[in-house]
């Protein structure tokens, strides 16, 4: 079961210093942080001369144990805005266990008014920052913050990275033992980057040993202030006697990227295509993003209003890790978008409307923290909601609607994206390294990396065409507000959603249809949505007069899902089927045989579909997973779950089943 995420209880000294009530410990120097930080980690790293070292489109990975009051963190983005080039890129990754709380976190960054330019992005972005990876996109995305919310011993196991630096924060060993141990050495070492260094504010004889022994060399240098000696060191290598730790299986390790040259072309302009334009632009790409209509997001991402609904499991599951992740992310990217037009964070109540749902409510409120999530009494509901409600149910308070559309345009308005509307790829064939995307007789467009998104329109492509993709049909149902209606104040759920008013129109939904092809919105569906929102509540019924309103005459559209059969989304890169079936057929006989044979990848071909019922939460987030498959960078989401969405597992479940 998931861990209970604790914020940092903190005490606070004469001077508005916090300190932690459960290490008993400073966040920082009483004397000077500032110094101490950009002493400690910033000058024992050489972080000056090695950020403007960096050439246009190369990045440096920082990774912290510790990210507290994000103190090591801001100094570094303030140094690496002053030293890098330009197209250089900074990639933060940070463990913290107790997330400071906002508003503590507003109170300690307002110690450092010098840090002002960096701490104030960072403080508008540290929202829903939950258990798990948490990706904060900062300076337009040349500054990448990754935080894993958890203890350093359960997140750093998970992580995929490459690290060049490494800041061995986390409070005194005295006074925190649990984490200076060898097994968190090991993780430093497996992560570090050939010639990664490190430093760290304690001399401790036996951390400094342990860290020797994991493949560092330290050695103790003159320390600052009350610090007589501190610790610095360089990644020599793994140790020769250690086993080596055993490499990612080759069906799910990194390709190659086929050229050095950032050009890509995206298929499809829904929430999944300009999510992932958007991620490879902010790394310097040229994308050029074919849609077939005149518009973006006018198929599934077309909706008026989609809800943000986190339909987790208390069991950690790969996709209830997805959901918490993404939440996050795209909760941090609707800040950038227009409040009350494009989105609002009014919240979702999930009504506990059956017997078995109010049970899968009451695990879900013993796993997870109350600010993602908690119950409220049928009158508590009700208040929230600002309508009668026949039961009370599990409240989402960072939840709430967006307007998929406008998340799609601003993702694709980087002057870096190209977006070529009215071009319907129909083919796609690799030719001299590049892949070129064909309507018949005409080479719309071609680069060296393709990524289709076109959600289940995938499937039309030779190379893509043994994917497990199905369409199931949706229909909403658009409601004009009355003035009794104006009074729902947040999202309400049960089998269906009813969201508050967005211009003047309510968005109920939404109908599944497994078997129609059809997407010219039906009366019979919109006679279903309405007996779902008198499921929700009879009082909104009676508030939107919908009584009264007739099928035959209402408005909606309807548009296809695109599911794969394990509902998570598929996101990566693609595999030759046939060339895989050959290569991995002795796992037909043995399924825990690894090969060594490399998988025979189709160069510079991604993947980001799969999206079923909930593409607001995941599409955004697998962008940015598809980008950091191609930039080599720390991956945005734990090894297992990034293994979990890859497109290989279909193929390699069917070799296993011999199939
Ligand atoms: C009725 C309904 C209600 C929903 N409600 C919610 C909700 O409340 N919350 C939520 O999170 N999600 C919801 N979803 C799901 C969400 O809308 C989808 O997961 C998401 O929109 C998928 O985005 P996508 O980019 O993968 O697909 P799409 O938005 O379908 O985008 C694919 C794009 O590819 C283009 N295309 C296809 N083939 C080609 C080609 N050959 N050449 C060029 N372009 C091509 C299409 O025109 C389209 O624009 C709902 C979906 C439906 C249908
Ligand atoms: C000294 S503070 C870090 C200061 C921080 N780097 C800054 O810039 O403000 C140490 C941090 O390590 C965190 N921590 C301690 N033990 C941990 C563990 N086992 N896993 C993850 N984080 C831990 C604490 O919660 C605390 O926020």
């Amino acid at each position: 079961m998931t861990p209970i995420q604790h914020h940092a209880q903190l005490d606070w000294d004469d001077q508005g210093r916090p300190r932690s009530r459960v290490f008993d410990d400073v966040y920082f120097s009483d004397q000077s942080g500032l110094e101490e930080t950009r002493y400690v980690f910033l000058e024992q790293n050489d972080l000056a001369e090695r950020f403007a070292a960096l050439a246009d489109g190369e990045r440096l990975v920082i990774g912290e144990t510790g990210f507290g009051t994000g103190l090591n963190f801001l100094c570094a983005w303030q140094l690496f805005e002053q030293c890098a080039p330009a197209g250089a890129r900074l990639h933060f990754v940070s463990v913290e266990k107790f997330p400071l709380s906002p508003e503590d976190l507003h109170r300690a960054l307002a110690l450092w008014p010098s840090l002002k330019q960096q701490a104030d992005p960072l403080l508008e972005q540290y929202v829903a920052i939950h258990q798990g990876f948490q990706r904060l996109m900062l300076a337009d995305g040349r500054v990448t913050l990754t935080l894993l919310i958890g203890d350093v011993l359960e997140q750093l196991p998970q992580l995929d990275a490459q690290i060049d630096a490494w800041f061995l924060d986390g409070f005194a060993p005295a006074k925190n033992p649990d984490m200076w141990t060898a097994e968190l050495f090991a993780e430093l070492a497996r992560l570090a980057a050939p010639g990664a260094t490190l430093s760290t504010f304690t001399s401790t004889g036996w951390v400094r040993r342990l860290l020797n022994a994991a493949g560092f060399k330290m050695k103790r240098t003159p320390g600052i202030g009350h610090k007589w000696e501190i610790l610095r060191g360089v990644f020599l290598g793994w140790p020769e006697q250690t086993p080596l730790p055993s490499p990612a299986k080759p069906w799910y390790a990194r390709p190659l990227r086929p050229t050095d040259e950032r050009r890509a072309l995206v298929i499809g302009g829904g929430l999944a295509g300009c999510a992932s334009a958007a991620s490879l632009a902010a790394r310097g790409w040229q994308v050029t993003l074919l849609e077939r209509h005149a518009g973006l997001a006018e198929e599934a991402s077309g909706n008026p209003q989609g809800v943000l609904y986190l339909k987790l499991s208390a069991h950690g599951t790969a996709l209830s890790q997805m959901i918490l992740s993404g939440f996050g992310h795209t909760r941090r990217l609707l800040g950038h978008l227009q409040r009350g037009v494009d989105w609002d964070a009014c919240g979702v109540l999930q009504l506990a409307f059956t017997s078995k749902e109010a049970e899968r409510q009451a695990q879900l409120a013993e796993a997870f923290p109350a600010d993602l999530l908690h119950i409220l009494d049928q009158a508590a509901a009700q208040a929230r909601a600002g309508i009668g409600l026949a039961c009370g149910g599990l409240f989402y308070p960072e939840g709430g609607w967006v307007h998929p559309p406008a998340l799609c345009r601003w993702q694709a308005s980087s002057p870096t994206i190209d977006v070529q509307t009215h071009h319907e790829v129909l083919t796609l064939r690799r030719m001299e390294n590049q892949w070129q995307a064909w309507d018949g007789e005409r080479c719309l467009a071609s680069a060296p990396v393709a990524i289709l998104a076109s959600a289940a329109e995938i499937k039309r492509f030779d190379t893509a065409a043994d994917l497990p993709l199905k369409r199931i049909r949706g229909q909403i149902t658009r409601l004009p507000q009355t003035r009794r209606s104006q009074s729902l104040a947040t999202v309400v759920c049960a089998e269906g959603y009813v969201a508050p008013p967005r211009l003047g129109e309510h968005t109920l939904g939404a109908s599944f249809d497994f078997n129609s092809d059809d997407l010219t919105p039906t009366a019979a569906e919109h006679a279903g949505n309405l007996q779902m929102l008198e499921e929700i509540s009879e009082d909104l019924v009676d508030r939107l007069d919908a009584r009264t309103l007739d099928p035959q005459h209402l408005e909606g559209r309807a548009a296809f899902r695109c599911t794969s059969p394990d509902y998570l989304p598929i996101v990566g890169p693609l595999a030759d089927h046939q060339a895989f079936t050959e290569a991995y057929a002795a796992l037909g006989k043995d399924a825990r045989q690894v090969p060594d044979v490399p998988c025979p990848w189709l160069d510079g071909l991604y993947i980001n579909s799969g999206h079923g019922s909930r593409g607001l939460i995941t599409a955004p987030l697998s962008g940015e997973l598809i980008a950091a498959w191609l930039e080599n960078e720390p991956l945005p989401l734990p090894r297992s779950v990034a293994e979990a969405c890859h497109p290989n597992r279909f193929a390699l479940r069917g070799v296993i089943r011999g199939k």
